[in-house]
């Protein structure tokens, strides 16, 4: 009876930890992550631009007048891959402002911010608009080139954001519990890791059974996101030609260490103005842990380097390719720059300190060579303080898109984790609620059988 009873528990502990994981994930990752950079009070409450009943939202400041020189016409068709673990949180928030205030048509998917990934697009999966046409993309989706082009004008501007591959390794080890799937217990799992990554290649290689990808998350997960499939990493050839195309596909890849030179210069690629590409100086994701600052031995760095090969040759190109465009703008992109840089300070000082002082306080940033003079108030700064899935709440009310829950999809953390217990793996959220119902059943069932059984009297003489 006793172990019966455990037995029933530890099921049910099961199931609990099923949702509870489930809910403390989805509160981690989707839910209201917006209230947790609470260090400003402005970000701990509902953002004023929500309510109805206010002015509408968002409206352009009116400029006193239009100074330059070089830009007929802002290119206003874009493709943003958002890369995960890239601090693309920050950067998603100008696309998405830049979508609403220029009343661009985006391609969201029906549910969260997840148009594909790592599954396959799918006609089921997006919000579909009359005549089917698009502006703008900016959920996460693994970049598909064929089927893109399929959706998209072709004049449509790629970009997108990628990262230094060491600091990527360790935000992903923390973020996917990755320490847990290569059944690395040590405090510094980037070390152990580094020392041997190919003892952990059978482990460090999730299989997706529900849609038959293979993901690695220790690996080249950039080049992953870009399209660039895992069974390729040890095939450079293949490798190079791909990232090639890359470079000859997008207009941009901003560079997280580089981001403030990267907006300068998309600015410019794009025609677009400075006050659509300042962001917010408080950085929206970020974790603390012990191993965030190690710095690897020259030999685990020659480790990584390898193991990584497609990732440094994706980070070197495109960080070539950066440079070289900054080369080719002249010596006026580092005033740009610098202006840009003061831009921004203002900026932040006055929404994240003196806008409390004086709430009808706005500041104006004056006309320059590179942009006309705009005024930033209360509304600017929300926009640009105001967290992705609340941004994309925004949008789904404009166009009057309704949220459809039954097409959520079960978020990549969540699957891993799933992987790392031994549990399939799911594409929509009522699918795994339905697995984990249908086990619940199953436990139910047993319980019954081992009762009736157990009721029979014994054999004698045993
Ligand atoms: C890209 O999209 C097409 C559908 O248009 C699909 O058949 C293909 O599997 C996709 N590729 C990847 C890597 O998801
Ligand atoms: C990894 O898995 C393959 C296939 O299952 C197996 O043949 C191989 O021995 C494993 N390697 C290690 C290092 O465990
Ligand atoms: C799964 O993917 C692998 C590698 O891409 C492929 O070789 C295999 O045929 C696929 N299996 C199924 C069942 O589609
Ligand atoms: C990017 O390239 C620049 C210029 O060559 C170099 O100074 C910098 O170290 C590179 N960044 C990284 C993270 O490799
Ligand atoms: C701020 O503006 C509101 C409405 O425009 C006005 O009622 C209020 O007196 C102003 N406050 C200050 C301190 O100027
Ligand atoms: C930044 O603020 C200072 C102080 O108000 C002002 O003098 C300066 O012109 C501002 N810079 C820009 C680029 O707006």
């Amino acid at each position: 009876m006793a172990t019966d009873l455990l037995r029933t528990k530890g099921y049910t502990a099961v199931i609990l930890s099923f949702f509870v994981g489930y809910a403390v994930v989805y509160n981690y990752t989707e839910g209201n992550t917006f209230y947790k950079i609470s260090h400003f009070s402005t970000t701990t409450r509902k953002p004023e631009f929500l309510n109805e009943d206010r002015a509408p939202a968002f409206k352009r400041p009116v400029f006193n007048r239009w100074d330059e020189n070089t830009c007929s016409k802002p290119r206003q068709q874009f493709v943003f891959i958002k890369t995960h673990k890239t601090g693309s949180m920050t950067s998603v928030n100008i696309f998405q402002r830049y979508a609403i205030y220029h009343n661009l048509t985006p391609l969201i998917a029906r549910a969260t911010s997840y148009v594909s990934w790592p599954f396959p697009p799918a006609e089921t999966d997006y919000v579909h608009t009359k005549g089917e046409r698009y502006d703008a993309l900016f959920g996460h989706m693994r970049y598909n080139k064929t089927w893109l082009r399929s959706k998209f004008p072709a004049n449509t501007a790629y970009i997108s954001l990628i990262r230094e591959p060491l600091s990527h390794l360790k935000s992903c080890m923390k973020f996917y519990s990755l320490p847990n799937l290569l059944k690395i217990t040590s405090i510094n799992p980037v070390k152990t890791f580094l020392q041997h990554p190919w003892q952990y290649k059978n482990l460090s290689e999730a299989y997706f059974s529900f849609c038959n990808v293979t993901w690695d998350g220790t690996r080249n997960h950039l080049a992953f996101d870009l399209g660039y499939p895992t069974e390729g990493a040890d095939d450079l050839e293949a490798a190079e030609s791909y990232i090639k195309e890359l470079e000859y596909d997008f207009t941009m890849v901003l560079l997280l260490e580089h981001l403030d030179e990267s907006f300068v210069l998309l600015r410019r690629l794009m025609c677009w103005e400075i006050q659509d590409v300042v962001y917010d100086s408080v950085p929206k994701n970020v974790r603390t842990y012990g191993y965030k600052s190690y710095i690897p031995t020259p030999e685990e760095l020659a480790n990584l380097r390898k193991w990584k090969a497609v990732d440094y040759l994706l980070y070197d190109t495109f960080n070539r390719s950066l440079w070289r465009k900054i080369a080719a703008q002249g010596p006026d992109f580092y005033r740009e720059l610098q202006f840009y840089r003061e831009v921004k300070r203002n900026i932040s000082w006055y929404c994240h300190e003196e806008r409390k002082r004086k709430p009808n306080l706005t500041i104006t940033v004056e006309a320059s060579n590179w942009s006309p003079q705009f005024v930033v108030n209360g509304d600017y700064c929300t926009a640009i303080e105001t967290r992705e899935l609340t941004l994309m709440k925004k949008i789904r009310q404009k166009e009057s898109w309704e949220e459809d829950k039954r097409w959520a999809i079960v978020l990549p953390v969540q699957n891993v984790q799933a992987i790392i217990k031994g549990r399939p793996t799911f594409k929509y959220k009522i699918e795994e609620m339905n697995y984990a119902r249908e086990l619940l059943q199953k436990n139910k069932k047993q319980k019954k059988h081992v009762y009736k059984k157990r009721t029979h009297p014994r054999p004698r003489g045993l």
